[in-house]
């Protein structure tokens, strides 16, 4: 690695203050303009790139905005605190404030956000900072909103705001496996799952993936709200096998995903758009049920395609 050469900023607020003075306006800061004050800090974060005067209960501050803090690696951002007109002489010290500063229920993306970009002090006390470069995910889209931070007089954050719309990406998708022993063989359905899951964004704020497997009966292989990666959903999904069976209920496997692998308790979420994904080789002995169970499904709004036989033979000759 290449040495770096210590290079600072020196932000000089004296003069800050010396044009206050002149104008009449915050006089009560009453500082000794003909000691310059100065605060150092890494010019390569841009330390100094917004600078506030600023009071409280515990005294006077400068804050000082240096958006490219955390690079190389990322560029968070944050907002130093610089006491001024203590008796002993204080470092600036950094806020934190961009741990807190946060959207709930959002797949944020906060790394390169380069907070404290904007800075302004609420004569009412606190002040607002924001970072220009906040985005935050949906599925593999990227949304660079911006978000803003109400900080307290405290140097809290109260809350924050950012332009985010709900994920319309977010799915709860249940795949009901025909273990049945006319499948065969077992490795074009994992080849066929490999191929689907890998596609998916999966994780609680985006796509969840829950699989049963039926024959003669229904087994849970895992549950929607089970694993929070596309990774562990494969690893899980690679190690089922088939759990065999003489006959193929395919009506009782479709039934009881709707009754029991879409409900809160297995970790389907309200309002979020349900999928069924059947893979069967179409043969199935409760055919007299399957009207009324598509029936239940469209009436609770789950969405259905099926992937037949014919589809899982051309992913053996693929893979
Ligand atoms: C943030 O910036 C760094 C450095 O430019 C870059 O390597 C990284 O991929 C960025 N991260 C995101 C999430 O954009
Ligand atoms: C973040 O919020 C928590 C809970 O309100 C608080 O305890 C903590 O001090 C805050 N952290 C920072 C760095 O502001
Ligand atoms: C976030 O999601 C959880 C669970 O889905 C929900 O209980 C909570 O109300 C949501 N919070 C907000 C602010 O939307
Ligand atoms: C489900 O079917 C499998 C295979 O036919 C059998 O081994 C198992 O005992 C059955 N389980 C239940 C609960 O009926």
């Amino acid at each position: 690695m290449v040495p770096r050469r210590p290079a600072s900023l020196e932000v000089t607020v004296a003069c800050i203050w010396l044009l206050t003075v002149i104008l009449g306006v915050c006089i009560s800061f009453n500082v000794d303009v003909k000691n310059s004050m100065s605060f150092s800090g890494p010019v390569e974060d841009m330390f100094g790139y917004t600078v506030q005067q600023y009071e409280n209960e515990e005294g006077k501050w400068v804050l000082i905005g240096s958006p490219l803090v955390g690079q190389p690696k990322a560029r968070t951002g944050d907002v130093y605190k610089c006491p001024v007109g203590r008796e002993r002489s204080m470092p600036c010290v950094k806020l934190d404030l961009p741990v807190n500063t946060s959207i709930p229920n959002v797949t944020e993306i906060k790394e390169n956000m380069t907070f404290g970009s904007t800075l302004v002090t609420n004569p009412k006390g606190g002040f607002l900072a924001c970072g220009p470069l906040y985005a935050y995910r949906c599925g593999h889209l990227h949304y660079t909103t911006g978000i803003c931070s109400d900080v307290s007089p405290t140097f809290q954050v109260v809350n924050s705001f950012a332009p985010v719309q709900e994920c319309s990406t977010q799915l709860d998708i249940v795949i009901v496996l025909d273990g049945s022993n006319s499948i065969y063989p077992w490795e074009s359905v994992t080849a066929f799952l490999n191929d689907l899951l890998k596609r998916m964004d999966i994780g609680p704020k985006q796509t969840q993936v829950g699989i049963v497997q039926y024959g003669a009966n229904v087994t849970h292989e895992f549950n929607l709200n089970k694993y929070s990666s596309t990774e562990e959903v494969l690893v899980a999904a690679n190690k089922i096998g088939r759990r065999g069976g003489l006959q193929t209920m395919t009506a009782l496997g479709i039934d009881t995903a709707r009754k029991e692998a879409f409900t809160e308790a297995r970790g389907a979420r309200r309002g979020v758009k349900k999928v069924m994904v059947i893979v069967t080789d179409g043969e199935s002995h409760d055919n007299y049920r399957l009207k009324q169970v598509i029936q239940d499904c469209e009436d609770e709004n789950i969405q259905r395609f099926s992937i037949a036989k014919t589809f899982l033979t051309s992913y053996q000759t693929l893979g």
